[in-house]
């Protein structure tokens, strides 16, 4: 059945701010469905087990979840409230550490939360309408960003171009649209023909469920290909240019994106094929001034040795390495296209870009 994917928000938030509802990614492609998020454990589970994922998703699920979980909580004093907020946001933050949106959402929010507690004193309910207010704002500066995104990346297209791809960079990671596959969408809305090919992505296989998914329901040309392809693709032109999202970019451009996407820097720089780095700059990560300083998150090998087959495919007790990022060096990214524009190397996001 062909869905418009586009017309479901990836996280939904309930204007009274009583609830939030996710698309249930772990379900796709087989179930279209939607989760109710109300309070603690149904949102740690929920991000802890990527039924709501992509860097800019898990920082607009982050911010708002928190809010429901508060008002749900109905707390009557300031400091108690204070302490909550604190409590559950360290929680939020160390379930997924290198999607940086989390931190940097919760932080703006906790600076929200000062100046409201300055001006509104021991009014919890005041306090907590102007925190509940920064967490949609975050939301919808996220949806204007992947609009333009879009818009500064199909700059860099050529009408009837094929796009490599890895993960889930699309509708279902960001609040809309997406950041790598935004301008896909919106150059084919513009008839320039833009076909995708989508690596599977082991072990999670984002790729493979989400994003061929995403494509095939908004009627874009996608061909899924297994991770390994990728070099074949590439020394083939099959391809002319990779573009990726991101979960972190340092001050100096490095950025850290779902693991694979170093490999396929790599080759698509051998073989002269630009790789673009697409993301909002809730992205970008100012206090670390590199790569190395990115903490990859690791997670059970159970994904690697079991999750998605009939039975296990490695010998019981293998010893697994399960990293679900790598960083790429931000001299073989050929531009990273923010809501702002288009950087190049070397990068300095605080100057004016192209
Ligand atoms: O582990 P995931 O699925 O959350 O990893 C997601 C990615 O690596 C995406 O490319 C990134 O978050 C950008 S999403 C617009």
């Amino acid at each position: 059945m062909k869905r418009d994917i586009l017309s479901y928000d990836s996280v939904e938030i309930d204007s009274e701010g009583l609830f939030i509802r996710l698309i249930d990614q772990t379900k796709l492609p087989a179930e279209f469905s939607q989760l109710t998020v109300k309070e603690e454990e149904t949102l740690t589970d929920a991000i802890k087990e990527l039924k709501v994922r992509g860097a800019p998703a898990l920082g607009i699920t982050a911010t708002s979840g928190l809010c429901v979980i508060l008002k749900n909580l109905d707390i009557k004093t300031i400091s108690s409230y204070i302490c909550e907020f604190d409590r559950l946001a360290d929680t939020i933050v160390s379930i997924r550490p290198t999607a940086v949106n989390i931190r940097n959402g919760l932080v703006r929010l906790k600076c929200k939360l000062n100046e409201a507690v300055a001006k509104y004193g021991d009014d919890v309910y005041q306090v907590h309408n102007s925190v509940f207010m920064e967490a949609i704002a975050i939301k919808n500066e996220d949806i204007i960003s992947n609009i333009k995104i879009a818009e500064f990346g199909i700059t860099l297209l050529k009408p009837g171009s094929t796009i490599l791809t890895i993960c889930n960079a699309g509708h279902f990671a960001v609040s809309r649209y997406g950041t790598a596959l935004a301008p896909v969408y919106l150059a084919n809305e513009r008839g320039m023909d833009i076909k995708v090919i989508a690596c599977e992505t082991r072990p999670l296989l984002q790729g493979a469920r989400l994003t061929s998914y995403e494509l095939m329901m908004s009627g874009i040309d996608v061909t899924l290909i297994c991770d390994s392809m990728a070099g074949h693709i590439l020394s083939k032109g099959l391809a002319d240019a990779l573009i990726t999202g991101c979960d972190r970019i340092a001050a100096n451009g490095d950025t850290a994106n779902k693991i694979g996407t170093l490999s396929l820097s790599i080759a698509a720089n051998y073989y002269g094929i630009p790789h673009y780095v697409a993301g909002p700059s809730s992205t970008i990560d100012s206090e670390c001034s590199s790569g190395n300083l990115i903490k990859v998150e690791e997670r059970d090998s159970y994904e690697i040795t079991d999750k998605y087959f009939k039975s296990s495919i490695a010998p019981e007790g293998v010893k697994t390495y399960n990293p679900a990022f790598d960083i790429t060096p931000s001299e073989l990214i050929s531009a990273i296209i923010t809501e702002k524009g288009i950087f190049r190397y070397p990068y300095n996001f605080n100057n004016d870009n192209d």
